[in-house]
C-alpha cells in the first residue's frame, strides 16, 4: 500500500489524513467525499518554489487551477506565493472572489471572448497569454478602448508533443493551442506586438502536454525557442524578459507509475535553458511554470460508501460505491487507473479481487478494475487515492447526482471548502413549463 503525504494508519486500523480519520469525515460530512491533504498540497509548492531560489533563478510558479478550482484552493495558493493560470472567465472570477492578487494572475485560453478579454482588462491582471492572431487583434482593441497596455506572452507550439512516457517531434505540430513556431507564425505574431503601443511583449509560453515523466520533451522546447529567440535577436533585437514552460509534470497515482521529483523537472529545464542563453549569449529570461496535477494531484483522496455486490460467479465481484463517472470522469474518459483501500479496514489483509462499480445507469461507469481488497461488506468506507486533479474540477451532474463535498485536513482539524450539492440546487437553472 502506497501512502501519500501526511496518510497513515491509526491505533483504529483507521486511514487518517492530515491527522484526522477519514472514516469520521465519512460520518460527519458524508461520502462522496473528496479530502485535501493540506500540508501536502504546501510541501509542493514549496519545492518548487524552494527550487528555483537555491539555483537563483526569478520564477513565477503558477498554480494551472483548472486542475481543482474554488476560492478555498485559491486562498491556499496565495498563502505559498504561488501565481495562479486561469483559462476562463469562471476561473478568473472564482479568482476575483477569492481575493487572489491580480498582477499574480496569467489568463490562458484558446478561444477568449471578447467578454473575457475585458473582464482580465478591467480587473487589471498580470498577464493575458495569448493564443491566436483573433486574440491578438480584439485584446489591442480593446486595450485602446480603455486606454491600457496589458502585459502579454504569446504561446508557441514548439513541436513537441509529450505523453506520459515518451514525446513526439512533429514538424508542424497539429495542435488547436497557440501560434506555430516553424512557420512564420509566431514571429508574426511576436512583430505585431513588439509594434502595439497597448500591448507590453514579455515573452513567449510552451506547454507540451500532461502527466509527463521524463525532461527530455521540456528540454527539447526549450532549446527550440531559444534558438528561434536567437534568430529574432539577430533579426529584430527581440528579447524576451519571460519564458513559460508551461506545467505537466507527472505524479504517482499506481505502482506503474515513477514520476521523478517535482524539482529535478524545475532543475533540468533550468540547466538547458542557461546553456542555451550562453551559447547565443542572450540574457537570463525569468522562468514561469505552471503546475496543476503536481501541486494538488496526491493530495486529494475521494471517500465512498460501499453499497450493493454482484458476483458474478468464476467471472467477477462487483462492489458498487455511492459516487462514480460524476464525481471522477477519468476513468471512463481516459482509462485512468487508481489505487483504492478500504478506509475502516486499513489494515487487513487483502481477501478477494473486487471491481469497483459507480453508480450511474452506464455499464462505462467502472472506477476501478480488479483491486485487491480486505472482505468488504456494505457499509465499507472506500478510499481511493490521488483524485485530486481533475477530479472534482470534472464533476458533473450526470443522472442528477449531486455533486460532492471538498474537506481541507490539516494539523488534525478539518475544513468544509465546498458544501455538498442538494437536490434543490440541482434544480437552480430549471424553469418548469407549467407553474
Ligand atoms: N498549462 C497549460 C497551458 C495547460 O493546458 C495545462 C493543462 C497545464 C498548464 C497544467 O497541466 P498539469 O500540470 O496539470 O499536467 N483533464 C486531463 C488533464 C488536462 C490538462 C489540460 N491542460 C486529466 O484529467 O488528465
Amino acid at each position: 500500500m502506497h501512502l501519500y503525504g501526511t496518510a497513515n494508519i491509526n491505533d483504529y486500523g483507521n486511514l487518517q489524513i492530515g491527522g484526522v480519520d477519514t472514516t469520521e469525515l465519512a460520518k460527519e460530512y458524508g461520502t462522496p467525499l473528496y479530502v485535501y491533504d493540506v500540508a501536502l498540497i504546501r510541501e509542493r509548492a514549496r519545492g518548487f518554489k524552494e527550487t528555483f531560489e537555491r539555483l537563483g533563478v526569478k520564477a513565477q510558479v503558477a498554480y494551472a487551477s483548472k486542475a481543482f478550482s474554488s476560492l478555498a484552493i485559491f486562498q491556499l495558493m496565495e498563502e505559498e506565493g504561488l501565481s495562479l493560470d486561469v483559462v476562463s472567465g469562471g476561473e478568473l472570477y472564482t479568482a476575483v472572489k477569492a481575493e487572489f492578487p491580480k498582477h499574480r494572475i496569467h489568463f490562458h485560453g484558446n478561444n477568449k471572448s471578447e467578454q473575457e478579454l475585458r473582464m482580465a482588462i478591467e480587473h487589471n491582471i498580470g498577464c493575458v497569454v495569448v493564443d491566436n492572431f483573433h486574440e491578438l487583434h480584439l485584446l489591442e482593441k480593446l486595450c485602446e478602448e480603455y486606454a491600457v497596455t496589458m502585459k502579454i506572452l504569446i504561446r508557441v507550439t514548439p513541436g513537441i508533443e509529450a505523453h506520459t512516457h515518451d514525446y513526439i517531434l512533429t514538424g508542424q505540430e497539429d495542435s488547436k493551442f497557440g501560434f506555430d513556431l516553424q512557420n512564420r507564425q509566431a514571429e508574426d505574431a511576436v512583430k505585431i506586438s513588439l509594434k502595439s503601443k497597448h500591448l507590453h511583449l514579455l515573452g513567449l509560453h510552451c506547454h507540451i502536454g500532461s502527466q509527463i515523466f521524463e525532461t527530455t520533451g521540456f528540454i527539447l522546447a526549450a532549446q527550440k525557442i531559444i534558438e528561434k529567440i536567437a534568430q529574432w535577436k539577430a533579426s529584430f533585437e527581440f528579447e524576451p524578459e519571460v519564458m513559460n514552460l508551461g506545467g505537466g509534470f507527472g505524479i504517482r497515482y499506481t505502482k506503474e507509475d515513477n514520476p521523478i521529483p517535482p524539482s529535478r523537472y524545475v532543475e533540468e529545464m533550468i540547466k538547458a535553458v542557461q546553456q542555451e542563453v550562453e551559447k547565443y549569449q542572450l540574457s537570463m529570461p525569468e522562468i514561469w511554470i505552471e503546475p496543476g496535477r503536481s501541486l494538488v494531484g496526491d493530495a486529494g483522496t475521494t471517500l465512498y460508501t460501499i453499497g450493493s455486490r454482484k458476483d458474478v460467479p468464476d467471472v467477477r465481484k462487483y462492489l458498487a460505491v455511492d459516487g462514480g463517472m460524476s464525481d471522477n470522469i477519468r476513468p471512463a474518459l481516459y482509462n485512468a487507473k487508481y489505487e483504492a483501500i478500504l478506509a475502516n479496514k486499513a489494515n487487513e489483509q487483502h481477501h478477494e479481487t473486487v471491481s469497483i462499480a459507480g453508480k450511474c445507469c452506464e455499464s462505462g461507469d467502472m472506477l476501478i478494475w480488479d483491486l485487491p481488497l480486505p472482505e468488504a461488506v456494505s457499509d465499507d468506507i472506500l478510499a481511493v487515492f490521488c483524485t485530486g486533479a481533475y477530479g472534482y474540477a470534472m464533476s458533473n451532474n450526470y443522472n442528477r447526482l449531486p455533486r460532492p463535498a471538498v474537506v481541507f485536513v490539516e494539523n488534525g482539524e478539518s475544513k468544509l471548502v465546498m458544501r455538498r450539492e442538494s437536490y434543490e440546487d440541482l434544480l437552480n437553472l430549471d424553469i418548469p413549463i407549467i407553474k
